[in-house]
């Protein structure tokens, strides 16, 4: 980017910061303007922590699987004394992809280009014919910063990234009892939705559209009759738990950048009357997880940083990540946890165990990309946000802020 574009975007990016009002969604421009989106790159995605799995999709020593983040292709690996490392795939000599592979297992990664020879914690092993004074120690694949909690795997782009403990906590006392360090990954599904990242994540964070949009999620998930009504059933539902000696402890503290730390969320809400799990019915989909010795008819939900999110109900979880890819593309996907020791088909089935978050995700992808289409117009001017979106006007708030924060160093 020339100093000229840039001070271009930066004026571009003014302009609409200092159009916005509050109590309103945002601008057309920030979801259409490509200069945006480079600074939500920047400024926004790779100062944060992102989820990017679990860790049960690279089980045994050796074990690797290649995926994209922020344009990166990024190898996830398990190395000999099993801890995970994220590398970014592009070699040290002249940049070729070091691994083409989806997944596998391998000692060594070999490039093909020039085989120089890198072991899965990325250190350079071997270089061909170089000088005697080459030193390989300057030249392993570049790491991102990682972080596992409760078999979650956390990756962020940054030099120095925020502090992680907040959300290491939040995670902790949220998922722990759920049992999710014990998780296995029963599937994953990829929503490819033509929109910006932010139509995406807005949609997610509110729920506003559950009731129109998503019939079959409303069947089972509290449908806000009164305030008072999902008070008492979040009581009820808190009681039950504690039986268990399980308190999943809320957390509505949501940090910006400014603070250093990652931002974490947790709140828990009650199903319908009668139902257990997240299914078409609301009857359970596999085995109970962690401390659950019963249905306590409760979802446990946990947000972290921009683009990770986590549904948690007492037999199964889901978790839903969000990966920018151009402007006006975005990848959502979804995977889904069980019991490690679950048997699919004899404890769980598949299509059963997904059919809700698959159903309820397609009509997201149509939604999304009906506002993608809305929002190009020339004609699009945000309207007020409803006090049944509290989290979409406190995301709007925390990613203005964080675009107006000083540049972040990337590693
Ligand atoms: Fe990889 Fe040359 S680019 S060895
Ligand atoms: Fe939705």
């Amino acid at each position: 980017m020339t100093q000229e574009t840039r001070n271009d975007a930066n004026q571009r990016l003014t302009d609409l910061i200092s159009r916005h009002k509050s109590g309103f969604g945002l601008d057309g421009g920030f979801y259409t303007d490509p200069s945006i989106f480079a600074a939500d790159l920047e400024q926004v995605f790779r100062r944060h922590w992102h989820c990017v799995g679990h860790e049960s999709i690279i089980p045994n020593p050796g074990d690797f699987e290649q995926f994209k983040l922020g344009g990166e292709s990024i190898l996830l690996t398990r190395d000999r004394d099993g801890s995970v490392n994220a590398l970014l795939n592009v070699c040290r000599h002249r940049g070729a992809k070091v691994c083409s592979e989806e997944r596998g297992n391998r000692r060594v990664f070999v490039c093909p280009y020039h085989a120089w020879s890198y072991s899965n914690t990325g250190d350079l092993r071997s270089a061909r014919e170089m000088p005697a004074d080459f030193d390989r120690k300057e030249y392993g694949l570049k790491k991102l910063n990682l972080e596992v909690v409760e078999g979650l795997v956390f990756v962020s782009f940054a030099s120095e990234p925020l502090d992680f403990q907040k959300a290491r906590d939040v995670v902790t006392s949220a998922f722990g009892p759920h049992g999710w360090g014990d998780a296995k990954v029963a599937h994953r599904e990829s929503y490819k939705i033509t929109g910006n990242w932010k139509l995406a994540v807005e949609n997610y964070v509110e729920c506003y559209h559950c009731g129109p949009a998503h019939p079959e999620y409303s069947v089972v998930h509290s449908s806000g009759i009164s305030p008072e009504a999902d008070k008492l059933a979040a009581d009820a539902m808190q009681d039950r738990a504690r039986a268990m000696g399980i308190a999943i402890p809320e957390h509505d503290e949501w940090l910006g950048s400014d603070t250093g730390q990652e931002a974490a969320r947790c709140f828990r809400y009650s199903l319908v009357e009668g139902a257990v799990s997240g299914t078409s019915t609301g009857a359970a989909a596999a085995p109970l997880m962690g401390s659950f010795e019963t249905y306590d008819g409760g979802v446990t939900s946990v947000h972290i940083g921009g683009t990770s999110f986590f549904i948690g109900y007492p037999d199964y979880g889901v978790i839903y990540r969000f990966s920018p890819i151009s402007v006006d593309e975005t990848e959502m996907e979804l995977i889904w946890l069980v019991k490690s020791d679950a048997v699919e088909g004899r404890d769980y089935n598949v299509e059963e165990l997904t059919w809700l978050w698959h159903v309820t995700s397609k009509a997201d992808k149509k939604i999304i990309e009906l506002a993608a289409n809305g929002v190009c117009s020339r004609y699009f001017e945000p309207g007020p946000v409803s006090p049944m979106e509290p989290y979409q006007l406190k995301y709007t708030e925390w990613y203005l802020k964080e675009l107006s924060l000083p540049e972040v160093s990337n590693s």
